[in-house]
């Protein structure tokens, strides 16, 4: 099928590759000049594992081709999939929809014959609705359909994810031909036995919002179970295996540490709040605002536990940050907690040197003011305290016993649970966590 993929963002341009890989005709449409220039030459312009190499073969092969023209869009696609980005709005908690709207005010007049459209980014309930009655206000003569089938891939996995989701969901109007077309599209995954739900349109949009609030909840959850075996001495870590064990709870998503950022999870749950809000629902998510405080609060008492690590006051001395990213396998650095307490760090005055393995060129746009190293090795030159933030595995194979060489102080404080303290104590250091 000829398919367009509008963005090409993590989830945009990794939907592209995948859809040239399922055997596609794909046109990706990026409005960035220089990202679409990057794409174009089959270079990922983010850090994605897998992603390099799905997206030249087809870029070199022919299958998939980047444009920054609508027009050309138009004329090209019989499928189009909305995968631009639907931020946190400034100083508000819902989401800004200006990019999605934007996309279908542009699209749509331009389009000649009757095609698909797909929603994958991210919305509150109600938009597929909300659009649809716009598409039809700007179609010219012929018939377009809107559905909604969110995406649930997690970056870092994003190829595999798309290549084999847990599930495909879809929300279509009735009377459409959206799942019939969908079952073309994504013959390669529904062959392989992959669950298809195909419901009307809140109920997807719902379905990826109530997933990603369920996560946090998950991560909250056992993060609040960690404050109180800090007050009660016990070890959160084994509760979480214990529990864990039990099919109904799983293990997965049950790490406990700094908590959760990037550009999903942290917007996900308050736009969700917000448009529970404006549905006279609010108190049905009222527990999502805990869910947020809890993981908040992480990122102080991360500050908190480095100042007592420091015998009460961080004037002046050394902090050695290790990991930048919001998570491992990502440059991704939107609303990362390691760099969030970095920078609190350092406005109480401590010199703080950061190193993460991918992540440094978006840290030093967002952050230019903290100090960057090449190598984990030289960010503890001389620091009082080193903090894991980011479990990268480099970090979490660091020799206690080399390191010991560089610091000026054997301080550690695990903030992802994720290096062995037995190893780090009987290399002499002070682990806390
Ligand atoms: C998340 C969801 O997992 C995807 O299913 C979803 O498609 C995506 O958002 C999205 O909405 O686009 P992602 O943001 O890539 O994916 O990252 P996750 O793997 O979910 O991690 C989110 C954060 O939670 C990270 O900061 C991670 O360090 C943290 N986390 C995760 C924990 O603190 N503890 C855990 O046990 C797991």
């Amino acid at each position: 099928m000829r398919i367009v993929v509008l963005g090409l963002g993590y989830l945009g341009a990794t939907h592209a590759a995948c859809m040239a890989e399922m055997g596609h005709e794909v046109l990706g449409v990026e409005v960035i000049p220089e990202k679409r220039a990057q794409l174009a030459a089959g270079e990922v312009p983010f850090y994605e594992p897998g992603l390099p190499e799905l997206l030249k073969r087809h870029i070199d092969g022919g299958s998939l081709k980047v444009c920054g023209s609508y027009a050309e869009a138009a004329d090209f696609g019989d499928v189009f999939f909305i995968a631009v980005g639907t931020p946190q709005k400034k100083g508000e908690y819902s989401a800004d929809l200006k990019y999605v709207d934007a996309a279908i005010e542009e699209l749509i007049p331009l389009l000649s014959r009757d095609v698909l459209i797909l929603g994958k980014s991210t919305v509150p309930v109600g938009t597929t609705q909300r659009l649809s009655e716009r598409v039809d206000e700007l179609a010219k003569d012929v018939e377009i359909e809107l559905a909604w089938n969110p995406e649930f891939l997690r970056e870092g996995f994003a190829v595999e994810d798309t290549l084999h989701p847990d599930r495909v969901v879809l929300g279509a109007f009735s009377g459409g031909q959206a799942e019939l077309i969908c079952r073309e599209v994504y013959a390669p995954i529904l062959e392989a036995g992959t669950p298809f739900i195909v419901t009307d349109p809140p109920t997807a949009e719902l379905v990826k919002t109530s997933a990603n609030a369920f996560l946090a909840t998950k991560i909250s959850f056992i993060n609040a179970i960690a404050e109180v075996c800090d007050a009660a001495g016990a070890d959160v870590k084994a509760i979480a295996d214990a529990i864990g064990y039990d099919a109904r709870i799983g293990r997965r998503f049950l790490n406990a540490g700094l908590g959760f950022g990037g550009g999903c999870l942290p917007k996900d749950i308050r736009a969700f709040m917000a448009r529970a809000g404006e549905l006279g629902a609010a108190e049905a998510l009222s527990f999502l605002r805990e869910v947020d405080n809890v993981n908040m609060r992480r990122r102080t008492r991360m500050v908190e536990l480095t100042r007592e690590v420091c015998g009460g006051s961080l004037l002046g001395k050394r902090i050695a940050i290790l990991g930048a990213a919001f998570k491992p396998e990502s440059d991704d650095v939107r609303d990362s907690p390691a760099l969030n307490v970095a920078g609190q760090i350092q406005l109480q005055g401590a010199s703080v040197t950061v190193y993460d393995p991918k992540a440094m060129d978006n840290s030093r746009k967002l952050f230019p003011t903290l100090d960057y190293a090449e190598s984990a090795e030289t960010a503890c030159d001389s620091a009082d305290v080193v903090l894991v933030l980011t479990e990268w595995r480099e970090f979490v194979a660091l020799n206690p016993t080399k390191l010991a060489a560089e610091v000026r102080q054997k301080n550690i404080i695990d903030g992802r649970l994720c290096l062995d303290e037995r190893e780090w104590v009987s290399a002499g250091w002070n682990y806390a966590s």
